[in-house]
């Protein structure tokens, strides 16, 4: 966009050039042409430089270095008899001998809507009538001249068409006469003249005069009908005058007034009703009295029903009256502010609907009145910083409607008594600056203080911009983070934790971080507080730049050793990782035992049993299976069974082997139901030839061998039977046991408690397995006597396993 405007400007500047310069560089010998943007012509005319810009049909200056002589004839022709311009200036040129009109039809310009003639350095000579003859088409005519101290009655005479001028003269006296030709005149602009003593009526044939200006002019009295026929004034600056009172009636003919600007003049007071008649007044700017002006009239700016604009700044005022701005419900923008302004009354502002900035600053205020802004519910900018306020309450406030901003920096603020702008929907900047908050309140509760924090904007929400930097903050506040301000500024206070208070661990504050994602902060400025080097504090920050994308500006935890961040990160890895590791190592323990839970179990079932098998007092029961064959079933009973139930901890179970089912057996035999059950075979002839009565040799040995869990007692009741004897010859001592053997009772209850496999160990001077032997042998030797027990003849060599490979039985 720019650069196209620009491109712009050049094309038509250089086609200008172009254009110009093939009209008119050639045509004086005097001078070279050149320039980009407009023409330039250098000329040396008798040794004196005369620069000379142009614009055709828009402007002419002519400028002269160092001249204080020239001979204007001399000049080139910069345009065509028939060009008009707008302006033709002259700066820090010799006054001509002839008359301008003269000199412009020389330079070729017929018509000129502005003449401007300057020159900084004294000019020596007189202006007179006939330098300004033939102008009648001049329209606005600037005199800016010094050195001259005079100027002709009757020097405009020829300028009736005037509607413009300015005269900065270094003290000219100005007459009366000399504005008698400016009936037309709309702008006059004085200033910088000697007009001490400003009669009356000077300008009042001047009915047209809209905008006066007699920007110092060294103005000190004022006749009261000064102003007498410049009925259709608008605008008036009697700026920097040595006016220290005005006349009362002063601006009566005034009615059209809507400007007046008193910049730097010397008021002590202004006089009452003095704009009384001004009902058109939309603007007073009143500034920088150099006199202390201390109390402006009652009722000054009332009744104005057009008022708009006030500003009465740096005079000195230290009363307002409370009727000062009755009556004038359009004001917009009021500022009292540089004066010693110590009290506004409560209604001061009773009428303002409309106003919509307020700038009471740099005043002495100790206190606001609480309906102070009542009506103000349209005000959008309210200015109070530099005062002395102490104390505020959001009642205050609470017709602040629209307010957008407000500055209270540079006050006394202790205290702001409850909740600010809870109901204010625009975003608003406020700033508190350079007071003394903390939010901490102490209240006399049963006798002793309690120290309570609460913030007043703890129902604030959406803040374009919170300042609270150099203030006397100890604590951060929640709301601070959370209530969807755009920027924060909490610099150059005394916090030590940005978030949540110290005793809040490290998880705690994190969790609760969720809050700051919904509308996060743009920028923060935390810098010059004494911020703690600690985890809370690194944490958060990186958390505000890294999660939310803030801008923070702070320099606070930099002056932190890097390790104290460090160790903090460190501490929150240490922290996961220990989580992480026990997590995982619970969940493997987890997985392993499901995996290898059957194993475990037994491991473990094993372990107890071994520590237990050695207590026969144990709960744990072992079955026993006893098997027999029919035919020695009175020896099981009699013998076997009432000993087996002596002993508690042996469940004892009978399976009887029949001579006719001998393949049930076998199977039966080989896969026994339960693991933990011991089978003791009560093997007799007569249980070899019911169980095994046309099974080889080999194989029943085989079996005997393989079997686990199976206790074999050796009983010789039934008929011989030479295999039986074979087996009993070849049986294994580990599951093998002799009825015969005196110690019979001993080592089959120790086997079966213990498991077949281990060895058997017994104590022989034990009084009641000796007892138990007793009764045993006594019981053993009966049934023996009865049945003729007979010890076998020895098994021969022949029937060896390996001589018994091929043999049959
Ligand atoms: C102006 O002219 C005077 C005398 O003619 C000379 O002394 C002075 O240096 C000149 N100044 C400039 C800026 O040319
Ligand atoms: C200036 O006058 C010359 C003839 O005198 C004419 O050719 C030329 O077009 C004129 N230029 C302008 C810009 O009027
Ligand atoms: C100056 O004003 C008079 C009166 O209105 C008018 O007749 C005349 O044409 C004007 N002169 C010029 C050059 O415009
Ligand atoms: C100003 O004029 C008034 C009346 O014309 C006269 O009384 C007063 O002395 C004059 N003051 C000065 C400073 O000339
Ligand atoms: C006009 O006032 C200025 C300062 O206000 C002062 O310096 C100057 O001398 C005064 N001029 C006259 C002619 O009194
Ligand atoms: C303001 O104007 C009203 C009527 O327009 C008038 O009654 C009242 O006196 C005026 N007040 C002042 C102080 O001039
Ligand atoms: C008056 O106040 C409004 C609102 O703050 C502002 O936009 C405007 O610029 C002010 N006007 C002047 C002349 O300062
Ligand atoms: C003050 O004390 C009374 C009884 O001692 C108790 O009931 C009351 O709650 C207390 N008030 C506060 C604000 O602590
Ligand atoms: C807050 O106010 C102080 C004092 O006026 C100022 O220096 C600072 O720049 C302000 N902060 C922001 C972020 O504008």
């Amino acid at each position: 966009m720019m650069k196209s405007k620009l491109i712009h400007v050049l094309i038509v500047a250089l086609a200008v050039h172009v254009i110009s310069a093939r009209v008119m560089c050639p045509s004086h010998p005097n001078c070279v042409c050149g320039g980009t943007f407009a023409v330039e012509l250098n000329c040396n005319i008798d040794g004196r430089t005369v620069k000379i810009n142009l614009l055709p049909s828009t402007y002419i200056t002519i400028k002269c270095e160092n001249a204080t002589s020239l001979d204007y004839s001399k000049l080139p022709k910069c345009a065509n008899e028939s060009n008009a311009f707008k302006s033709v200036s002259f700066k820090d040129c010799p006054l001509p001998k002839t008359s301008f009109k003269d000199i412009l039809s020389k330079i070729g310009v017929s018509k000129t809507m502005s003449l401007i003639f300057q020159n900084a350095k004294k000019l020596s000579g007189h202006f007179n009538r006939k330098h300004f003859s033939g102008l009648q088409d001049l329209t606005k005519l600037l005199l800016s001249v010094n050195g001259i101290t005079y100027l002709p009655d009757n020097l405009f005479m020829d300028l009736n068409n005037l509607t413009w001028l300015n005269i900065r003269c270094n003290n000219i006296i100005l007459s009366e006469e000399l504005f008698k030709p400016f009936e037309r005149l709309e702008t006059l602009e004085i200033s910088h003249n000697h007009m001490t003593n400003m009669t009356s009526n000077l300008f009042s044939h001047l009915s047209l005069l809209r905008k006066l200006s007699l920007w110092q002019t060294n103005v000190t009295w004022f006749s009261k009908d000064f102003f007498t026929g410049v009925d259709v004034l608008e605008e008036l600056d009697l700026s920097s005058n040595g006016l220290n009172e005005l006349p009362m009636t002063i601006f009566k003919p005034l009615r059209k007034l809507k400007k007046l600007t008193l910049f730097s003049n010397k008021f002590s007071t202004l006089p009452q009703n003095l704009f009384s008649t001004n009902d058109k007044l939309e603007t007073v700017i009143i500034l920088n009295n150099d006199v202390k002006m201390k109390e402006l009239p009652k009722n000054l700016f009332g009744n104005l029903s057009n008022l708009k604009q006030v500003y009465v700044q740096r005079s000195g005022i230290e009363v307002i009256p409370y009727d000062i701005f009755v009556n004038s419900p359009l004001i917009t923008n009021i500022s009292l502010a540089y004066n010693d302004i110590a009290v506004v009354p409560e209604s001061t502002f009773n009428d303002q609907i409309n106003l919509l900035e307020l700038d009471l600053s740099h005043n002495n205020l100790r206190s606001l009145e609480s309906k102070l802004f009542s009506s103000l519910v349209r005000l959008e900018i309210l200015n109070l910083c530099h005062n002395s306020i102490e104390e505020v309450s959001s009642a205050t406030f609470s017709s602040l409607l629209s307010l957008i901003y407000l500055n209270m920096e540079h006050n006394n603020l202790k205290t702001i008594s409850s909740d600010l702008f809870s109901n204010n929907k625009q975003r608003m900047s406020i700033t508190f600056a350079y007071n003394r908050l903390d939010f901490e309140n102490k209240e006399l509760k049963n006798n002793s203080w309690a120290l309570t924090r609460v913030s007043p904007f703890a129902h604030t929400y959406n803040l374009k911009m919170l300042n609270l930097s150099h203030n006397k903050f100890k604590f951060s506040f929640e709301d601070w983070w959370i209530n969807g301000h755009e920027n924060l500024d909490i610099s150059f206070n005394s916090i030590h934790y940005l978030w949540g208070n110290p005793k809040n661990s490290l998880e705690d504050g994190k969790s609760s971080y969720e809050e700051l994602l919904k509308k996060p902060l743009k920028e923060v400025w935390i810098s010059n507080n004494p911020l703690n080097c600690r985890c809370k504090n690194f944490l958060f920050v990186d958390f505000l730049k890294n999660n939310l994308k803030s801008k923070v500006l702070d320099d606070t935890l930099i002056h932190c050793p890097i390790w104290t961040k460090e160790a903090c990160y460190l501490r929150f890895i240490i922290f996961i990782s220990i989580m992480t590791a026990s997590v995982s190592l619970s969940t493997i323990t987890i997985i392993l035992y499901f995996v290898y839970k059957k194993k475990i179990n037994s491991v473990i079932k094993k372990r107890f049993q071994f520590y237990s098998k050695s207590d026969t007092n144990t709960d744990q029961y072992k079955n026993v299976i006893v098997k027999y064959s029919e035919n020695d079933e009175e020896f099981v009973y009699k013998e076997i069974l009432p000993e087996l139930k002596n002993h508690k901890n042996f469940k004892v179970q009978l399976k009887l082997i029949k001579t006719n089912c001998k393949e049930n057996f076998i199977k039966n035999f080989t896969n026994r139901s339960k693991e933990g059950d011991t089978v003791l075979i009560i093997f007799s002839p007569n249980y070899l030839t019911s169980a095994y009565s046309h099974v080889n040799i080999k194989k029943i040995r085989g079996e005997m061998l393989k079997t686990k869990n199976t206790l074999y007692v050796f009983t010789d009741i039934g008929p011989e039977n030479s295999i039986y004897a074979f087996l009993k010859e070849q049986r294994d001592q580990r599951t093998a046991i002799l009825w015969s053997d005196p110690n019979f009772w001993n080592v089959l209850i120790s086997m079966l408690s213990n498991g077949y496999k281990k060895k058997v160990r017994f104590s022989s001077g034990n009084d009641v397995r000796s007892k138990l032997n007793t009764s045993l042998s006594s019981s053993k030797s009966k049934l023996v006597s009865n049945k003729s027990f007979t010890r076998l003849p020895e098994w021969p060599d022949v029937y060896t396993s390996n001589t018994f490979a091929h043999s049959q039985v």
